[in-house]
C-alpha cells in the first residue's frame, strides 16, 4: 500500500493522481466488501477545493451508481451546503470507505457500520487523497469520519463543531446528514441548528481560504 504515496508529490496533475487511485480502488480486494459491491466510490466533486467533506461510506444508491451521497442523506447534504450558498461542485465529497458497509435482514441488504478492518484497510485510499487533493479544511460528516481522521475517542455529541488540526488542515465534524434525517419534533430542530451553525463556521474558514486563494 505504501507505492500509493510514492507518486503523490512532483507535479503531476491532481486529477490524474485521483484518477489513478480511483482505479485502484475500482479493483481493491483489501476486505471482504469488495466481494457485495456493485460499484466503488471513490468521490466527487471539486479536487482543487479548499473544503473535503468526509463521510461514512456508500449506501445502497451510492452503491448503485458509484457517487457518494445520492440518496436522502444527500438531498440533506445539499441543502446544508445551499446554506452557506455552497454546491457539491465547490467541495471534495468523499467517505471513510469506499465500498458499501451492509448486512443481510429477512431477505433485504440493511446499511451497517463499516467494521474497524474495513475502515483501517481502506485508510490509505484516504490518505492518498488528502495528500493529493491537500484540503485546507476538512468537515467530518458523523462520528466514524471524526474517529478516523480527528481522534479514535472522538464523541459527536461532545466534541462536534470544534477545531482540530489534522494533517496541516483545520478539521471539524457535524452529525451526519443520515443521523439528522433519523430525529423528529424538537430533537430534529436542534440537531438541524447546531449543524447549520457547524456549516456557517466551516463557511468562515472556506471564504478565509478562497480570499488567500486571491
Ligand atoms: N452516507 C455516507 O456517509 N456517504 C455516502 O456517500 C452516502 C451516505
Amino acid at each position: 500500500m505504501d507505492s500509493l504515496f510514492d507518486t503523490a508529490e512532483g507535479g503531476e496533475d491532481r486529477g490524474e493522481r485521483l484518477s489513478e487511485l480511483a482505479r485502484q480502488v475500482s479493483v481493491c480486494t483489501k476486505c471482504e466488501l469488495a466481494m457485495s459491491r456493485t460499484n466503488t466510490v471513490f468521490g466527487s466533486g471539486d479536487p482543487y477545493s479548499p473544503l473535503m467533506l468526509v463521510g461514512e461510506g456508500p449506501g445502497e444508491n451510492e452503491d448503485a451508481t458509484g457517487l457518494p451521497f445520492v440518496g436522502r442523506a444527500g438531498k440533506l447534504l445539499d441543502d446544508i451546503l445551499a446554506a452557506v450558498s455552497l454546491t457539491r461542485d465547490d467541495v471534495y465529497l468523499t467517505n471513510i470507505v469506499k465500498c458499501r458497509a451492509a448486512v443481510e435482514e429477512n431477505g433485504r441488504l440493511r446499511n451497517r457500520q463499516p467494521r474497524t478492518g474495513e475502515v483501517n484497510a481502506c485508510n490509505p485510499y484516504l490518505q492518498a487523497q488528502i495528500e493529493a487533493i491537500k484540503p485546507e479544511i476538512i468537515l467530518c460528516l458523523g462520528g466514524p469520519a471524526a474517529k478516523t481522521l480527528i481522534d479514535k475517542n472522538f464523541r459527536i455529541t461532545k466534541d462536534r463543531g470544534k477545531w482540530y488540526e489534522v494533517f496541516g488542515a483545520k478539521a471539524m465534524a457535524t452529525f451526519h446528514p443520515a443521523y439528522v434525517l433519523r430525529q423528529h419534533g424538537e430533537d430534529l430542530q436542534n440537531t438541524k441548528r447546531l449543524v447549520w451553525k457547524d456549516i456557517q463556521n466551516v463557511y468562515a474558514e472556506y471564504q478565509k481560504a478562497m480570499e488567500r486563494r486571491g
